[in-house]
């Protein structure tokens, strides 16, 4: 059958079936600043202002006024263009440089290499480190870049049930085991938080395998860099394991609000990923004004202890307050605060639009299939530029919508709503 044709007739996949009522609405929402380019706690959506709890702006950096000056700056210093070219050709430059030998000291690793995008980062990342005769033992739950670069293995490779740690040991025992066979390595890889529920990666039980096991960790701490630990290292200095961490990946698009993210560990390591990761071989440059403004964003990140205690204090009172009311918000222990509830498809769209339309509160919803088939996540982001009576106004909401949700209220729908803005 011809692709093209075969594509037509498909019926969009789990999420795309909806198209036609999500677009524009559930799916794509188009978020505008109050005021142009802004990204703020209030957000204008479908005609109306919003209370917004959606960007992984944890620091609140995305509209920091000395970020926007070096962004506009660098910008029309440099262009979007310079430097022309991949990293060992001719898309290399000292502020590069100085950008990944200071995110190495920040993460207290001998080194740092960048990448353009988290995502591609992270592919490139484990098929440099692996080889065919190498297994990866990893949680069951990881981000669907690790489970890209986990596909592109040619090798064994061992899933967890997420954050079991028993089953994490046994998979670790049974990797031993094949690589005396094979006389290859273990590469076991975890998130530090996982973006979508807030739980941590159990990082401290995992590194005390260390003591019985030959393996090496690679940690995908997205969520984690600038927000986690007293200083804002990540998970990593949250558990107090960063020495135990070999590989720490780290994305600039969450606290950072800026694009690209970078691997630390040692020298050698970083020396031969310079030499082989494809994804930075053969794909241009980070341009120049995302370099100088990252180097401006790792800054205020490392002076950065109001504001994640800001952060922090909205997301205690958030979660607090939830888990207060009888909501279950599963092991949320970082910012991300996930809001489960039994229901259909259906029934969340309704839920939403109550909340969007009526009460101007702006989440995301995840259905089936990234959560089982009967149950809903509203998924809520804190950030510094919340503050305490945005959480009461929300828990208020919340209540209310618990009270409507008991009463039935959602219980007639059957189809998705019809939502879709062209
Ligand atoms: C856990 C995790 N890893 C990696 C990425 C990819 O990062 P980027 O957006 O820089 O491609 C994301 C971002 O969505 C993420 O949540």
């Amino acid at each position: 059958m011809d692709i093209f044709e075969r594509i037509l007739k498909d019926d969009g996949g789990p999420l795309g079936q909806y198209r036609k009522q999500a677009h524009g609405y559930f799916a794509f929402p188009k978020l505008e600043g109050v005021k142009e380019g802004e990204i703020g706690p209030y957000m204008m959506f479908n005609g109306q202002k919003v209370l917004a709890w959606t960007f992984n702006n944890y620091l609140g950096l995305a509209n920091h006024p000395e970020v926007r000056k070096t962004d506009a700056e660098a910008a029309a210093k440099w262009g979007l263009a310079y430097p022309m070219g991949a990293r060992p050709m001719s898309g290399h430059t000292s502020l590069h440089e100085r950008l990944e030998r200071e995110l190495a000291e920040f993460e207290c690793k001998e080194d740092a290499y960048l990448f353009n995008f988290g995502y591609q980062g992270m592919i490139s990342l484990i098929d440099s480190v692996i080889t065919r005769h190498d297994v990866i033992v990893y949680d069951s739950e990881a981000h669907a870049c690790i489970m890209d670069g986990v596909r592109l293995h040619l090798g064994k490779r061992i899933v967890y049930p997420h954050n079991d740690i028993e089953r994490c040991e046994k998979a670790l025992q049974r990797a031993t085991k094949i690589c005396e066979e094979t006389g290859g390595g273990i590469l076991l890889i975890t998130e530090g938080v996982y973006g979508m529920t807030g739980a941590l990666g159990k990082l401290d039980e995992i590194c005390a395998l260390k003591d019985k096991y030959n393996f090496r960790i690679l940690i995908d701490d997205a969520h984690g860099f600038g927000v986690m630990g007293p200083h804002g290292r990540g998970t990593s200095e949250h558990f107090g394991v960063m020495d135990k961490i070999d590989l720490y990946f780290g994305a600039f698009a969450k606290s950072m609000a800026s694009i690209g993210g970078f691997v630390a560990s040692h020298k050698y390591i970083i020396d031969y990923l310079r030499y082989n990761l494809r994804s930075q071989i053969y794909a241009k440059s980070l341009p120049m004004p995302l370099v100088e403004g990252n180097l401006k964003r790792l800054d205020l990140i490392r002076k950065g202890d109001d504001l994640r205690a800001q952060l922090w204090k909205v997301t205690r009172a958030l979660q607090d307050g939830l888990r207060k009311r009888g909501f279950d918000i599963g092991a949320a222990e970082a910012c991300v605060t996930p809001v489960f509830i039994k229901g259909e498809v259906a029934e969340a769209t309704d839920i939403l639009v109550d909340l969007r339309e009526n009460y101007h509160i702006f989440c995301s919803a995840v259905v089936y299939p990234v959560v089982p088939k009967d149950v809903i996540m509203f998924r809520l982001i804190p950030t510094a530029m919340h503050n305490l009576e945005h959480v009461e106004y929300t828990l208020n909401a919340f209540e209310e919508l618990q009270k409507k949700i008991t009463a039935g209220a959602y219980k007639g729908a059957k189809e998705v709503r019809n939502m879709s803005i062209e």
